[in-house]
């Protein structure tokens, strides 16, 4: 099963999409303001063509997304409400947003009485605890509302929910055309990296980052650290205790195959004192310092490492760049890659597109992946769980 995009196409016109009910599992995890405004609308927009596709098929469209990390309680601050009527400007279409933990005939019965150029959404499907720790029964309660599947969320193809590998064991599935594109631009790097390829790691999921940095080593000659991992390895750097030999970190920073680049030197607020922001090498940071960004001198050594990189891979900003104070790290890092034009250069993640948006161009890049975590471990594996959930739903239906 080589062209997702064929069978797709080919399927959904053989199937007969007219009135077919279709969920589409899409990742509308956007960085949001304090205002609830969308700071940066890519995942959106990546999904339109699909929708249309479907639309213009006469199916009737049921959204799926989850937004943050709610832990399986319903939490109205991640509520998909906050950001519905920004959905409907972008994608055209309004929206009915559905609460799933209503009794199932309600809901089959709002999916009956859609009105055509409406579409439905699910409420944040994280509300319900079955989704993160994956439930058949879940799944399969989920795919009584549907006819037919379409994994148009690469950014959360790399988790083992419910709606991504358990909606496909029971309906006809299929990739939607975004992700047929990330599927098709990030196959081959994972077997192109090595010598001449760096990997730089920013961002805040510090304990999901930590571990896929660390299934790097040996793949890329450089792994740049930025972002929430300073602290990780400052604080290891800087501690008196003797090192424990089964620290992530230790054995990170003692490998022989990849150079892990540590900031020399990083910015660090602190409100009560004058000025807000200093610089401080890596040695004098304190536990309790608030570090913001990397420093002068990190930005020239990483700059110098990327200028000689022919593959450069970029996850997660270097420090808070949403606040110009502490903004030149992240700006100076995108900068360098988007210097580096022979370079293929593939970069992922909600923030670093909204970074690579606000400092460059996604055209700097080869590629820009609407994934994060998902595009790092589709690199690093060269699959991902809701890829090969489709593969194995294919192999049951249709060959
Ligand atoms: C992301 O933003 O990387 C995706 O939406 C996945 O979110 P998660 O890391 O909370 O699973």
């Amino acid at each position: 099963m080589n062209n997702f995009k064929d069978v797709f196409i080919k399927n959904s016109h053989t199937i007969n999409l007219k009135n077919k009910k279709c969920i589409v599992r899409v990742d509308f995890n956007v960085p949001l303001s304090d205002q609830n405004k969308i700071l940066d609308d890519t995942r959106i927009k990546a999904v339109k063509k699909t929708i249309d596709f479907l639309i213009s098929k006469k199916a009737i469209v049921i959204l799926i997304s989850h937004m943050g990390r709610p832990k399986g309680k319903t939490d109205q601050n991640l509520s998909l409400g906050k950001i519905k009527n920004s959905i409907e400007l972008i994608l055209k279409y309004k929206i009915l947003l559905i609460n799933i933990k209503e009794n199932d005939e309600i809901i089959h019965n709002s999916i009956s009485d859609i009105k055509s150029n409406q579409i439905i959404m699910f409420e944040n499907i994280r509300f319900n605890p079955e989704e993160e720790t994956y439930s058949d029964k879940f799944s399969k309660y989920l795919s009584s509302f549907g006819d037919i599947y379409i994994n148009d969320a690469f950014a959360v193809s790399h988790r083992n929910h419910s709606s991504i590998t358990g909606i496909p064991k029971f309906i006809p599935s299929f990739m939607g055309f975004m992700m047929y594109k990330e599927y098709t631009s990030i196959s081959n790097l994972s077997s192109q990296l090595g010598n001449n390829s760096i990997c730089i790691f920013g961002g805040v999921k510090i304990s999901d980052k930590i571990q896929i940095l660390n299934n790097f080593i040996g793949k890329v000659k450089y792994i740049a650290i930025g972002g929430g991992m300073i602290k990780e390895f400052a604080n290891y750097l800087n501690s008196k205790k003797i090192p424990d030999k089964n620290n992530i970190i230790h054995n990170i920073l003692n490998n022989k195959k990849t150079k892990i680049l540590i900031p020399k030197d990083v910015i660090i607020k602190n409100k009560n004192l004058k000025p807000e922001y200093i610089v401080k090498n890596l040695d004098e940071i304190l536990t309790g310092d608030n570090i913001v960004d990397i420093g002068p001198k990190t930005i020239n050594f990483y700059s110098n490492s990327i200028k000689i990189s022919t593959y450069i891979l970029w996850n997660g900003p270097m420090g808070i760049f949403e606040n110009p104070d502490s903004n030149k790290g992240t700006s100076a890092i995108a900068k360098a890659i988007a210097r580096n034009n022979k370079a293929y250069s593939v970069a992922g993640g909600g923030s670093t597109v909204q970074a690579i948006n606000q400092f460059i161009t996604p055209k700097d890049l080869s590629h820009v992946s609407t994934g994060g975590g998902a595009f790092m471990e589709y690199i690093e594996n060269g699959t991902l769980p809701g890829i090969n959930a489709i593969i194995q739903n294919k192999k049951n239906l249709y060959e």
